[in-house]
């Protein structure tokens, strides 16, 4: 087989795996989720969980990526036992079902940008969210997202991502610093800095249980590992790219953007008033257009921001959309030869039919996103981790090691994979399993909220 293409930038590769990564995870997820298990006994737990095992295991998926050169399914026929194709098959089967109500928070994105021009979202953003987030609206918004979704991907015209993440990272940077700035000065704020940066070690071994697999399905899912999407986009890099460099770079700007969408919303929370953790998934809808309706300008200059602010995000969460339906495109185009478009549509009519639930009632959505983030998403990763660490083994370290520099570290980091990291991860997924099966009323359950 011919040596494949590899990217003509090893910028490209950056920009296109942090527009992946960066994305409703980092606005919308992260301060919800945040908000929703204690403050900042999360954001701790979140940040040791992007360190110590978040940035290693995207690492692992650089690898495998590199060095199978091909795209996910094949990258593990070919480097490991045959059997080891499956694993690449959950990633396929967990970006289906993650793009399907992911692709409903996007339709709730591109209201807000309408509710921002009309000014219908400053007005009361309360009863704005709680209309457009369920029944006909929020299937109709979903469909159209999917839609945009679908065409992008179908016409093949994803080298438009790198120019958007080009604009579009430095532009989240910017209203969200703007956006923390005007937060500062409202009364109450205070006490969101507190809640979000003040943590206490009694909360969070008090609460382990639930804080330890909310940060971890957080972090895996805002790096956008476990999807087989890195793997595939790894799988375009040259040997004389470093891997490390590239790993620590995307894990870091992300994990940035997160914290800045955090230094927003939590203190318009406290400032608005509302209880920490009720929230909910309407959490960043409420709290930005409330407070773009009291920006110093009177009404206008409030929705002319919004309409940045949410074209903004709509570009961020559609850059993320995009390598989530390009992922199993891909794997049809790839092993069964379909032909794009038609594959395209017909698996974009799938997932949008599989959200339509999530599109309809906000409990589904949190179903499917706890299904999604806690069960599917950990046990890939899991599956990563032994890959890389017990099937690959050395290989790994040389695959690490070709363009970086960083010879003596790469061991270090595959004995993390095999033991510390690998245990984190068994622990997890326990949890996990544990909450959906045996404790029907917390955690994630097996059965949706709307049919107990
Ligand atoms: N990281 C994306 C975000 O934060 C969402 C996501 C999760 C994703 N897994 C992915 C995107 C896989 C692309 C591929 O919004």
């Amino acid at each position: 087989m011919a040596e494949r293409e590899t990217w003509a930038t090893r910028v490209g590769f950056i920009l296109a795996a942090i527009g992946s990564a960066v994305g409703l995870g980092n606005i919308w997820r992260f301060p919800f989720q945040t908000s929703a298990n204690g403050g900042a006994a999360f954001l701790v737990v979140y940040l040791l969980a992007v360190l110590l095992i978040g940035i290693p295991v995207l690492l692992a998926e650089f690898v495998i990526g590199r060095r199978a050169n091909t795209s996910a399914i094949g990258a593990f026929r070919k480097l490991g036992r045959p059997g080891w194709w499956f694993v690449g098959a959950v990633g396929v089967i967990a970006a289906f079902w993650t793009l399907s109500y992911y692709s409903v928070i996007g339709g709730w994105v591109i209201r807000y940008i309408g509710g921002s021009i009309t000014g219908g979202a400053l007005a009361a953003p309360e009863s704005y969210f709680g209309a457009i987030s369920v029944g006909l609206p929020s299937v109709g918004t979903h469909a159209i997202f999917m839609l945009i979704t679908i065409g992008i991907v179908a016409l093949g015209i994803e080298d438009g991502i790198e120019l958007a993440t080009k604009v579009m990272v430095p532009a989240v940077v910017v209203m969200l610093v703007g956006l923390a700035a005007f937060a500062a000065t409202l009364p109450g704020a205070s006490e969101g800095y507190a809640f979000f940066l003040n943590p206490n070690l009694d909360t969070i071994i008090a609460n382990a249980g639930t804080v330890l697999p909310a940060a971890f399905g957080q972090a895996f899912f805002s790096l956008s590992v476990g999807f087989s999407v890195m793997i595939t986009y790894a799988s375009y890099l040259g040997k004389n790219d470093s891997l490390p460099v590239d790993g620590v770079t995307i894990g870091i700007s992300n994990t940035i953007i997160g914290v800045l969408a955090g230094l927003v919303v939590l203190p318009l929370l406290f400032a608005q008033g509302v209880e920490p953790g009720s929230g909910g998934p309407g959490a960043v809808f409420v709290a930005i257009p409330t407070a773009l309706a009291e920006l110093p300008g009177g009404g206008l200059v409030g929705q002319a921001v919004g309409v940045v602010f949410f074209g903004v995000i709509l570009i961020a969460a559609l850059s993320s959309a995009i390598s989530l339906l390009e992922v199993v495109v891909a794997y049809l185009v790839d092993n069964y030869g379909f032909s794009r478009l038609p594959t395209a549509a017909g698996i974009g009519a799938a997932i949008f039919l599989l959200g339509i639930p999530s599109a309809w009632e906000t409990a589904w959505l949190d179903w499917f996103d706890g299904i999604g983030v806690t069960l599917l998403l950990p046990i890939t990763v899991l599956f990563v981790v032994l890959f890389v660490g017990w099937v690959l083994g050395q290989d790994a370290i040389d695959e690490l090691t070709d363009g970086s520099g960083i010879g003596s570290l790469a061991p270090i980091w595959l004995w993390g994979i095999r033991t510390f990291i690998l245990a984190v991860v068994v622990i997890v997924v326990a949890i996990n399993l544990w909450d959906l099966l045996a404790t029907p009323d917390t955690g994630y359950y097996i059965v949706p909220g709307p049919l107990r």
